[in-house]
């Protein structure tokens, strides 16, 4: 499954201003928990050098930042208009980057974020081999986005992303069309075992989901695997 870079980057542009807002009220606040969440594992990890990748307006590169006060956070997203949004927020180190190519010698990090992310990048096997590429073997990578849950939450989970998301979000940004498509990509990205076995077969081993919220986002733990093992 591809994304078109030229789409996705176009799309976030439009709504780089209203991002955060829009975030907050569609999740009506519980994308700020999940965030903690995943900062608090990549604390728990420890290692001083980070990398949150398309980190957009920077919301998870700044709860890793007050988790790990002391690591260097480095925050890179390949949309300029949304890395504005970041450095507005007083980031300290942002850089403009396409994560299927990174700009970064092999082994440079001890951790690796990507909230929301990864869904939207070209390739996700292209995206998640280069992401494997500059983490250090047994590195971690944590990856969290939507999902799609399973049993009884599945139809009201559907028809709120599907009939409500893209009209709200259409209406908070002006832009139907980027919630249009979020709707669709969200339906696409594969999850839970499916995920999993995408990381163990781009570089990753010991790759595991934590369901949030009975599946409606996951959090996935990669540990990067080792090259010469
Ligand atoms: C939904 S936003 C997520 C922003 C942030 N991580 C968060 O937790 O809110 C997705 C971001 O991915 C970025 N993105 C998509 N493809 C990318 C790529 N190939 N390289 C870098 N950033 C990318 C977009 O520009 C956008 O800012």
């Amino acid at each position: 499954m591809s994304q078109d870079p030229v789409f996705v980057s176009k799309a976030f542009s439009s709504i780089a201003k209203r991002y955060v807002l829009t975030n907050h009220v569609l999740s009506f606040g519980v994308d700020i928990l999940w965030r903690r969440q995943v900062a608090s594992m990549v604390r728990d990890f420890g290692g001083q050098r980070v990398l949150d990748i398309a980190c957009g307006s920077g919301d998870l590169a700044a709860e890793v930042i007050k988790k790990m006060p002391q690591a260097e956070v480095v925050a890179a997203d390949f949309c300029a208009p949304m890395l504005q949004q970041a450095r507005l927020r007083g980031l300290p180190m942002l850089l403009v980057a396409d994560g299927m190519q990174l700009p970064f010698e092999a082994g440079f990090f001890d951790s690796l974020t990507i909230g929301y992310g990864l869904r939207n990048m070209e390739t996700w096997d292209g995206a998640l081999s280069e992401l494997g590429r500059v983490l250090k073997p047994g590195g971690q990578l944590v990856v969290l986005d939507f999902s799609i849950p399973r049993g009884w939450l599945c139809g009201p989970y559907r028809f709120y992303l599907h009939r409500i998301l893209p009209v709200m979000g259409g209406w908070l940004t002006g832009n139907r069309e980027a919630y249009d498509y979020l709707s669709e990509s969200i339906e696409r990205f594969p999850s839970g075992d499916e995920m999993c076995d995408l990381m163990r077969n781009n570089g990753f081993d010991e790759a595991r989901c934590i369901p949030l919220w009975g599946g409606i986002s996951s959090i996935y733990v990669g540990r990067a695997s080792d090259p010469h093992s």
